[in-house]
C-alpha cells in the first residue's frame, strides 16, 4: 500500500479537527500564558499511552510551567524555558510543598519528548510535547486519560531568559499560579501524532503565534482560595497563642485574680476555635487538609487545649478546698504553658508554609520572644515577691498562693 505522505496528514487533520475533536485550548489568568492538550483516542480508550500537551508564553517569561492535580505537593510538572539556542528546553519536574520543584529523574518521571513546532518563534517560547507516560507518575498520583474534570496547574514568572537545556535548572518562585478542571473528553484527538503542528503548516511561519488560543469547552479556571480567609486565620491564631494566652497567664501571678485569668483565657479559647475554623476552611480550599505539620500540629494543640478550661475550673476548686497547689493545679500550668509554646511554633510554620516576607516571621518571632521575656520577668519577680511575703495583704489573692 502506497500512500501520498500529505494526503495522510490532510486526512489526519481533517478527522482530528473536524470529526474527532481538536486539542483543547487554554491561557492562564495572565492571558498570555496557553496550553493545549489533546489525549489521542488510542490512549483514551486503553487508559494510558502517548498524551500532547503544548505550552507557550511570550519570551518576556522566565519560565512557565503545567501541571497535574489541584496543588504543588505530588504535581507531575512540566517546565518550559528558553534552551538558549532558539529553542526550549521542557523540564519534567517532581512537585513538592512550597519549594522550588526539581528535575523528577526517578524510572517514573515524565518521559517528555519535544516535537516540530518547538522553539522561540515571533518572541514567542513554544513546546509542543508528547508525554508517554504522563497516567502515573512518581508520587503515587495518577491522572485519568478519560477525566471529565481532571486538575491541573500553572505558574509562571516574569525574567530574562535561563537560556539553558539543563533540565534541572534552578528556579526562582512564580509571580503566580492558576488551577483549572479539564475535561479530557474534549481533548481526544484521533491519531497519536503531534496534533499542534496543524496550526503551523508546513514551514512554521505561517501560523500566527501572537494570537492567544480561546478557551476550549470543558475547561474551567478555578477561583483562587480566598486570601482574607487565610490572613484572618493566621492573625487569629497568632494574636491567640503568641499573646492572648500568655497575658492571660501573665494575669495570675500578677494580678491573682482566678476569675480574671479564667474568664480573659475563655474568651481566647473561643477566639481560638473561630482561627481554628478558618485555618480548617483555608486547608480545604487549598486542598492540603492535614497534609502537612503545621495543619497536624495546629490540629492536635487546639484538640489538646480542650481539658485546659477545665484543668483551671478543677484547680480552681481544689486550691479553694485545700488551700495549696495540688497534680491538678501542676497539670494545668504546665499542660498550658507546653501547649502554648508548641502554639507559637507552629504559627511559625504556618507563615513558611504560606511563603510570607522575612519581615512578618521576624515581627512575629520578636513578638513572641517579648512576651516570653516578660513572662519569665514576671514569674522570677512574683517569685522573689513571694520569699519575701505578700505585699498585697489578706484578699487580694483568690485561689492562687503567691
Ligand atoms: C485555655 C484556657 C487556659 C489557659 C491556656 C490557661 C493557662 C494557664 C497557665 C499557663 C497558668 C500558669 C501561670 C503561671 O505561670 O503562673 C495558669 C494558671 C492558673 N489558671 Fe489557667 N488557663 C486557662 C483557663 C483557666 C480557667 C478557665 C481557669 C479557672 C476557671 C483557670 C485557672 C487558673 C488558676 C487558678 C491558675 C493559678 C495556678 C497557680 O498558680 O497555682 N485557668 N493558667
Ligand atoms: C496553633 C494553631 C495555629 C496557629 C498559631 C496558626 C497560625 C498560622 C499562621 C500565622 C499562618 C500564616 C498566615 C498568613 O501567611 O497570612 C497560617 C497559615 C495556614 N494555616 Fe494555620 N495556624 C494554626 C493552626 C492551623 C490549623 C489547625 C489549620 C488547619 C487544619 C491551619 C491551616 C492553615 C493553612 C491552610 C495555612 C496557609 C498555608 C498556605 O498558604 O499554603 N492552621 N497559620
Ligand atoms: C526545537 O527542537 C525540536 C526537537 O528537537 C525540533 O523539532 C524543533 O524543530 C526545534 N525548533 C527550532 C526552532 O529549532
Ligand atoms: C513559509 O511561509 C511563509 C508565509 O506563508 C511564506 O511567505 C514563505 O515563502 C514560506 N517559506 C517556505 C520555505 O516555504
Amino acid at each position: 500500500m502506497k500512500v501520498n505522505s500529505r494526503s495522510v496528514v490532510a486526512a489526519a487533520l481533517l478527522s482530528a479537527g473536524i470529526t474527532h475533536g481538536a486539542p483543547t485550548s487554554f491561557c492562564a489568568s495572565v492571558g498570555d500564558v496557553c496550553f493545549g492538550i489533546a489525549v489521542p483516542s488510542s490512549s483514551a480508550s486503553s487508559g494510558s499511552g502517548n498524551i500532547y500537551f503544548q505550552i507557550s508564553a511570550p519570551t518576556s517569561y522566565q519560565w512557565v510551567a503545567l501541571g497535574t492535580g489541584s496543588g504543588m505537593f505530588g504535581s507531575n510538572m512540566f517546565v518550559l524555558y528558553q534552551d538558549g539556542a532558539g529553542n526550549v528546553t521542557i523540564s519534567p519536574r517532581a512537585g513538592t510543598f512550597h519549594t522550588p520543584p526539581s528535575e523528577d529523574t526517578s524510572s517514573t518521571g515524565a518521559k517528555l519528548t519535544l516535537l516540530a513546532g518547538s522553539g522561540v518563534i515571533n518572541g514567542k517560547m513554544i513546546a509542543n510535547v508528547q508525554c508517554s507516560n504522563c497516567e502515573a507518575w512518581s508520587s503515587g498520583q495518577t491522572l485519568s486519560l478519560t477525566s471529565s474534570g481532571s486538575g491541573w496547574i500553572s505558574a509562571w514568572r516574569q525574567g530574562s531568559s535561563l537560556a539553558t537545556k539543563d533540565k534541572n535548572a534552578a528556579l526562582v518562585q512564580h509571580d503566580d499560579t492558576d488551577q483549572f478542571t479539564v475535561n479530557l473528553n474534549e481533548a481526544t484527538v484521533s491519531s497519536d501524532s503531534n496534533p499542534f503542528v496543524s496550526a503551523q503548516t508546513g514551514n512554521g511561519t505561517s501560523a500566527d503565534p501572537d494570537t492567544t488560543p480561546s478557551t476550549g469547552s470543558g475547561v474551567v479556571i478555578l477561583a483562587k482560595p480566598s486570601n482574607t480567609v487565610l490572613v484572618a486565620h493566621g492573625v487569629i491564631m497568632a494574636l491567640v497563642m503568641a499573646i492572648l494566652y500568655p497575658l492571660g497567664s501573665l494575669l495570675m501571678p500578677l494580678l491573682g485574680k482566678w476569675w480574671l485569668h479564667g474568664a480573659w483565657q475563655v474568651v481566647a479559647f473561643c477566639l481560638m476555635w473561630a482561627g481554628f475554623g478558618l485555618g480548617v476552611q483555608a486547608a480545604m480550599d487549598r486542598n492540603e487538609l492535614f497534609d502537612q505539620a503545621h495543619t497536624r500540629l495546629g490540629t492536635v494543640v487546639v484538640c489538646l487545649m480542650v481539658i485546659q478550661p477545665a484543668l483551671g475550673f478543677l484547680h480552681h476548686r481544689n486550691y479553694v478546698a485545700t488551700q495549696s497547689r495540688g497534680i491538678i493545679s501542676y497539670a494545668h500550668i504546665w499542660w498550658g504553658r507546653a501547649l502554648m509554646v508548641l502554639g507559637i511554633v507552629n504559627g511559625g510554620l504556618g507563615l513558611q508554609l504560606s511563603n510570607e516576607r522575612n519581615s512578618l516571621i521576624i515581627a512575629y518571632s520578636v513578638v513572641a520572644g517579648v512576651i516570653f521575656l516578660a513572662y519569665f520577668v514576671v514569674k522570677g519577680w512574683s517569685t522573689l515577691r513571694k520569699r519575701k511575703g505578700p505585699v498585697g495583704g489578706p484578699g487580694k489573692e483568690t485561689g492562687r498562693p503567691l
